[in-house]
């Protein structure tokens, strides 16, 4: 069993809580569950009782990333691990679990210093999930809630720190070039979702993007749809990865960081897998939208 079973949940920091209440409910087809008096919210998809936490604040970027382990004992290995790597470990308060509604949490920051925390325990939803939009279901549930793309302050840096210390395995790499844009990638995997975390080098902001996964092609459609009718930029129309097999779009969240939004994520058997070394960050498609020509008058 990995060390680490899941992406628990991902807490962002925003400008518009007003913007991301309509894009996670309308856009995404989240469904809103709590709103606090200084007007941060949580989202849920699936059984867990939330996946998403947004609070106010000007960085718009990742606040937190939440890892989940299975019990007491892998929180406390997973501390024990940390600290023998020299890093700065925490455990969470009663108070902060209870806020979090968890049993047992710790909080350190991994190499490119951005907040993580590990937990067991979270509290589930009390009724099924259904969303208003997606008509089938997000592929979450003991899967984590999608994948993330990280920034690094040193991509094999953050790579290594994953895997040697946290127990993720390699699934790939991706390396190629596009137009003058190196792409180098390395793609891990903690359970049978062909990757839950990624990472590049340095960028602006701690997330490239989050992935949520539908167990429709529709409902990719769909969701194009939703997220063309509220005017979010779409950043790379439909297209398949070679690697993990996504068949998926990319769009701007209200905080310019991107989502992913795709079907048909490969599932990693790691018996058989063998790690390997992809030249093409997309087998089709994954195109920039063609920029809008200015309407030229026609001279009278
Ligand atoms: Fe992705």
């Amino acid at each position: 069993m990995s060390l680490i079973q899941q992406l628990g949940f991902l807490e962002f920091e925003v400008s518009d809580l007003g913007a991301w209440e309509v894009f996670m409910t309308k856009v995404l087809g989240t469904q809103l569950v709590d709103k606090a008096t200084d007007g941060s919210m949580r989202f849920r998809m699936d059984g867990h009782g939330y996946r998403f936490v947004v609070t106010p604040g000007p960085r718009d970027d990742l606040k937190t990333m939440g890892w989940q382990v299975a019990d007491a004992a892998k929180l406390d290995e997973c501390v024990a691990r940390l600290t023998a790597a020299g890093v700065e470990v925490t455990r969470g308060s009663a108070e902060a679990c209870a806020e979090r509604g968890v049993a047992g949490m710790a909080l350190f920051r991994d190499p490119g210093r951005i907040p993580v925390e590990l937990f067991y325990g979270p509290t589930l939803g009390k009724e099924p999930f259904k969303s208003e939009f997606v008509g089938s279901h997000f592929v979450a549930d003991e899967l984590g809630l999608g994948h993330l793309v990280i920034s690094t302050r040193n991509r094999d840096e953050s790579r290594d720190f994953y895997m040697n210390v946290l127990g993720f395995k390699l699934s790939d790499h991706i390396v190629c070039d596009i137009g003058t844009y190196h792409v180098d990638i390395a793609f891990l995997h903690t359970n049978p979702r062909h990757h839950s975390l990624a990472m590049g080098g340095p960028m602006p902001k701690r997330v490239h993007h989050f992935m949520l996964q539908v167990a429709s092609i529709d409902d990719v459609g769909l969701a194009y749809d939703r997220a063309r009718d509220h005017d979010v930029v779409i950043e790379q129309e439909l297209g398949r990865h070679p690697n993990d097999r996504m068949f998926s779009f990319y769009a701007q969240t209200p905080s310019g960081t991107q989502f992913e939004f795709g079907h048909g994520g490969r599932i990693i058997d790691d018996e058989t897998w063998e790690p390997t070394t992809y030249n093409a960050i997309s087998e089709w498609g994954h195109r920039r939208p063609p920029r809008k020509r200015p309407k030229t008058e026609t001279p009278a």
